[in-house]
């Protein structure tokens, strides 16, 4: 699988052989600038995402617990997800996302 991040300096990196389960072990493990605090559990909201227009309508709507964690960031915008609750099904090969200023390590 392949996916395509935008770091926080604008910069396109394209990420290959992606075999992690989620978005953010994805993003995480390639070594780009993710903090992903809680380890997953949709609890701390550092690893927000802006998901590329055209791949919103195969992602599942946000959960409840999702939704409610995006709420606390400042920078929440319509296609603002969580990218460790999205999992990787090969149906998302090409997903290209955006590195919210928020997922970046403070
Ligand atoms: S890693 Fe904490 S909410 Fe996603």
């Amino acid at each position: 699988m392949r996916l395509f991040v935008i770091d926080q300096q604008a910069r396109q990196i394209e990420l290959n052989d992606v075999s992690a389960p989620t978005l953010m072990l994805a993003i995480r493990d390639s070594g780009l600038d993710i903090t992903a605090l809680c380890g997953g559990c949709a609890s701390c909201a550092t690893c927000h995402v802006y998901v590329d227009e055209g791949w919103l309508a195969h992602l599942k709507p946000p959960a409840e617990i999702e939704d409610a964690m995006l709420d606390v960031t400042d920078e929440r915008r319509p296609n603002s997800r969580l990218s460790c609750q999205i999992k990787l099904t090969d149906d998302l090969d090409g997903l290209t996302v955006t590195l919210a200023p928020s997922s970046a390590f403070v």
